[in-house]
């Protein structure tokens, strides 16, 4: 098993910024469940690609040749990244937003149809089922450390009978790291004869995807998370999903037309509209190849180690609300996501002054996940209101929120440190410059000369937030 320090580059560890004091430091990446930058490798494998770039199934030459042989070589590495069979098609989107709404749209389901989704999912694994469906979307609750509730789930699976259609869940939480138990649910699904799709788009830089072995009949992930920032969500799905008219049909949707016939292409690719994003597909395979090659094992100790040490130094921080209690990252498998709080801060200035002072990313909000915020911050149906109000009016920071802190496989204790250090000094002195709102973009910037001092701001929470 290969060390950390042997892991595969990743583009940007290194980086330093001039802060605003003059100071330089070192960005510290700690937003990688936003987005994670590329592998060094990635990036080779896609600059080698494009000197043969060639047109993908819309062409003949020796360059459309190679690059069909390059991704025909991608699928197959993406196919064994997910552990999937022949029985499978891999669908390519723009990101998992795009993959599950293509799904629901695939499934094809009745108003007399139901869907079991949970509240720990991100509103891309939420919306979709509730809009772009007519289908009756279902519940199932979760505990307050963002673990699932499945006592509530297999009352709901059991409840819903012969209705249910479909179960949606993550495979790893945006917010907690929480992981379910993918093997439990898939039984409980097939038992009532529903299928399990999983949004895996969290999970799959951190633990091994096992389609076949979880029972997981569809999936959807996106490159940009997996060290591989090129446009691409992938999806896979059942074949036998896949025989009725496209969805979105056009050009690759079809083999002949005339005025009254059509006949489509054959299923796995009448669905795959339009040009492919080839280049978004060698990456996200690169990638893949790298994170298999370097050896789960490895990966997952890595991140297991300072998983358990980000939750006991960020407990240490004085005046931090740790919304999932630290000794769930060390009792249960989670993945390493961090959401708190400081006292006495809007969640967006901590992270304004960890970026201006400090140079260490995170991300501020809801962050598409709203419903378990929302439990944490314990907001009665009047403030909910009430801050829903100064939202429409424009000011998007009258949102409760966290801070977001979130682990890759390049992070290192270092980092940790770095940030536990920055939330330290800033309890303790706060912030050494002046900020200001900028509610429609739901952000603080740093004050100009010039600038009004900054009142305080009074949370619709009741809770105060001084810049002090
Ligand atoms: C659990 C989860 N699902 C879905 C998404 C949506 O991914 P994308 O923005 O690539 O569509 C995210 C993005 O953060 C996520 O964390």
């Amino acid at each position: 098993m290969i060390s950390a320090k042997e892991f595969p580059k990743v583009v940007g560890t290194g980086n330093t910024v001039v802060l605003r004091n003059g100071k330089r430091a070192r960005v510290v990446l700690l937003n990688n469940a936003a987005t994670t930058p590329p592998f060094e490798s990635t990036l080779d494998t896609i600059n080698a690609f494009m000197r043969t770039y060639g047109a993908l199934h819309r062409g003949a030459g020796p360059h459309a040749n190679i690059t069909y042989q390059k991704v025909e070589h991608a699928m197959r590495a993406l196919r064994r990244f997910l552990a999937v069979g022949d029985d499978h098609a891999l669908l390519f989107t723009q990101n998992t937003s795009a993959a599950v709404n293509l799904f629901i749209r695939l499934l094809r389901l009745q108003a007399d149809d139901v869907i079991i989704t949970t509240n720990i999912e991100h509103t891309s694994n939420n919306l979709p089922w509730r809009f772009n469906s007519p289908a009756r979307t279902v519940y199932a609750d979760c505990f307050a450390d963002g673990g699932l509730d499945y006592a509530d789930l297999e009352r709901k699976v059991k409840e819903n009978g012969k209705h249910l259609r479909l179960i949606a869940i993550t495979a790893a939480s945006n917010l907690t790291g929480y992981i379910p138990d993918m093997a439990r649910i898939a039984k409980l699904a097939h038992q009532h004869n529903a299928i399990l799709f999983v949004d895996a788009a969290q999970y799959a830089p951190h633990r091994r995807i096992d389609m076949q072995g979880q029972g997981i009949d569809a999936l959807a992930f996106s490159a940009h998370k997996v060290y591989a920032p090129f446009g691409l969500g992938v999806l896979a799905v059942p074949k036998t999903i896949l025989d009725a008219e496209p969805v979105d049909p056009g050009g690759g949707s079809i083999d002949m037309i005339s005025d009254d016939s059509v006949i489509w292409a054959p299923p796995s690719s009448r669905h795959q509209t339009g040009t492919w994003n080839v280049t978004g597909i060698i990456a996200a395979a690169a990638s893949c190849e790298t994170i298999m090659n370097t050896g789960w094992d490895a990966i997952v100790g890595h991140e297991r180690e300072l998983v358990r040490y980000a939750a006991r130094e960020l407990s240490q921080v004085p005046g931090i609300t740790m919304y999932v209690p630290p000794d769930k990252y060390s009792s249960e498998d989670r993945i390493g996501t961090f959401s708190f709080n400081l006292l006495g801060y809007h969640h967006a200035l901590v992270s304004a002054i960890l970026e201006n002072e400090y140079g260490i990313e995170t991300r501020a909000g809801t962050i598409c996940n709203h419903r378990l915020v929302h439990g944490w911050v314990n907001v009665d149906a009047k403030t909910q209101k009430s801050i829903e109000r100064e939202i429409m009016a424009g000011d998007r920071l009258a949102s409760y929120g966290i801070v977001r802190a979130s682990l890759c496989l390049h992070n290192t204790r270092q980092d940790i440190d770095d940030l536990v250090a920055a939330l330290k000094s800033i309890a303790a002195n706060g912030p050494q410059l002046q900020y200001k709102p900028v509610p429609s973009e739901e952000i603080y910037i740093c004050a100009e000369d010039g600038d009004t001092p900054l009142p305080v701001t009074v949370h619709a929470t009741g809770r105060e937030f001084v810049n002090a």
